[in-house]
Parts: C-alpha cells; structure tokens; sequence
C-alpha cells in the first residue's frame, strides 16, 4: 500500500489481493443466479458472506465458507431489511459491503398491468433496494468506509424484454438511487456503484425463451454472440467493492458482451 500526497491509500502490489479478507459483505437474491455466484465469489475472497434470500430451499449447496450465514428474508419489506442489516451487525459489529440483487421480472402486457403487479414489482426490485441502502448505510457512515452494489439491467437503457415494462422503471429507479446514493455518502467514504447485466444465463434470465431461441437471440444480438454467466457479473462485482475500485463511486458498469455499447 503507498500513501498518496492527498491522503488517500491504494493498493499498489498485485499480490496482495482484493483486500476483501475478512470484510463482512451482505448479498440479497444469494440463493441464485448472479446473487448466488457473487456471495460464493465473496466468500472465496475472504469477506465473511451474509447471504438473503425469500427462497430457503434455493440455499441447498451455496458455498460460503466458515464464516458465512444464509437469512430467509422477504427484502421487498423494509421492516425485514432492517432486521436483516441489524442481524448481521449483532453478529459481526460492521458491515463493509452490500449488494443488492433480488429481484422479480413480469412479463405483462402494459394494458393488463394492474395496481398489485405494479407494487409487486416495484417494491421487489426497487423499494427493496432502497430500503437495503438506507439500512446499511447506517453502520457504513459511522464506520466511514462502505461499498454498495445495485444491479440493474440494460432494461434500463433499451426498455427490456417486450412486456416487462415495470420491471425495465424499477431497474431506472435502481440507476438514480445509485447516483443520489455516492453523491450522499461519498463524503463518509462509502463507495456506490451499479451494475447493469445483459442477457445472464440465469432462471430470470432464461424466463420466456426455449433453448433454441436463447442460442439464436445471443448470436443474433450481442456482439460476443453468447449470453453472460453469473460468475462473469460477480467478477465485475468482486471489482467494484475491492481496493482497485477505491475511486469510482456513482458508476454504471455495464456487463452485456457490448449489447449497448453506450
Ligand atoms: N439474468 C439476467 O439476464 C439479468 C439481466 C439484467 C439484470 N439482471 C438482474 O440481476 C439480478 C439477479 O438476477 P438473476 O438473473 O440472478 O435472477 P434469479 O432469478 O436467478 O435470482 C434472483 C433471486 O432473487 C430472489 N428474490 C426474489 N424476490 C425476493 C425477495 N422479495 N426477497 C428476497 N429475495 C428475493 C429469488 O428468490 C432469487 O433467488 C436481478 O436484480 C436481476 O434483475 C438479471
């Protein structure tokens, strides 16, 4: 590590790591998919993994080490996501990083989309994660050091999946919560950034398509000519809450194999 003239410390030799070793991390939506490769890249890192998920059964197998723990929580309630954040300070007295990936898509044509789809989804994809954010940035701002991930979608940008339209405003909502967020908390030294996955090979992912039609949707659409795998989203998650990340806050990292190219 070299101390710059501002103050600020970096880590400057590759082989001391991510600096992850022993950082208690937070990860929702952990039972699959993206949540479930980042808890499990976490935890190989050396961060001591709180892994949330509504889905119990979807925990069989997860791989988090000796200092990991799994939560059966509902985060579209913010009264479980404070319960959740106070769970994991009573158990470790911090909390380093949080990230946000529980979510729901819906496909539904905008004229069938009623007042409880609406709420369904925006409180599963949204208000869940603004209610993780504020809880964590509790301890986060006392400690004066945090890292906070959400995860978006390209939905964002391009609309998403024909007839998901609530799901492609939530994942808009998620893009200026992130942005309020690292403005706010920057200067208590917590870090928040987004992450904007394309077409995942995930069971959200693969929702709507047969496997003939996911083959030829990739080579047809992105430029890498495949979908991405969850291991890939969590490599770029593994960054941005490492010590290379030390001065990017507010950021939208997309991983989509160039489908915006934006
Ligand atoms: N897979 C893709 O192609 C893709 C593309 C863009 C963005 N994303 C985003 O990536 C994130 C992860 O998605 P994924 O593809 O891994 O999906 P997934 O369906 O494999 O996993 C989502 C997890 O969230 C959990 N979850 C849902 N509602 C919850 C709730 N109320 N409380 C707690 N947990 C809840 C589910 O049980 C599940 O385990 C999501 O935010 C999703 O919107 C995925």
């Amino acid at each position: 590590m070299s101390e710059l003239t501002s103050g600020v410390t970096v880590s400057a030799d590759p082989g001391a790591g991510f600096g992850l070793a022993g950082k208690v991390a937070l990860v929702t939506g952990a039972a699959s998919g993206i949540g479930r490769a980042t808890a499990e890249l976490l935890a190989r890192a050396g961060c001591l993994v709180a892994a949330v998920d509504v889905n119990a059964g979807g925990f069989a197998g997860i791989e988090l080490g000796d200092g990991g723990s799994t939560d059966v929580a509902d985060v579209s309630v913010p009264t479980a996501c404070e319960r959740v954040v106070t769970g994991v300070l009573a158990r470790h007295q911090r909390l380093d990083i949080l990230v946000n990936a529980a979510a729901i898509l819906r496909r539904v044509p905008i004229a069938e989309v009623d007042a409880a789809l609406w709420e369904e989804v925006m409180d599963t994809n949204l208000l869940s994660q603004f209610a993780m954010c504020r809880a964590a940035a509790r301890p986060m701002r006392k400690q004066g050091s945090g890292r906070i991930v959400n995860i978006s979608s390209t939905a964002a940008f391009n609309g998403g999946a024909n007839n998901s339209s609530v799901y492609a405003i939530a994942k808009g909502g998620v893009l200026a919560l992130t942005k309020s967020l690292a403005r706010q908390l920057a200067s208590d030294g917590v870090l928040v950034n987004a992450i904007c996955p394309g077409g995942i090979d995930t069971p959200m992912g693969r929702q709507g398509f047969t496997e003939e039609r996911w083959n030829a949707h990739y080579a047809a659409n992105v430029p890498l000519k495949r979908a991405g795998r969850p291991e890939e989203v969590a490599n770029a998650i593994l960054f941005l809450v490492s010590d290379w990340a030390s001065y990017v806050t507010g950021h939208t990292l997309d991983v989509e194999g160039g489908l915006l190219l934006r």
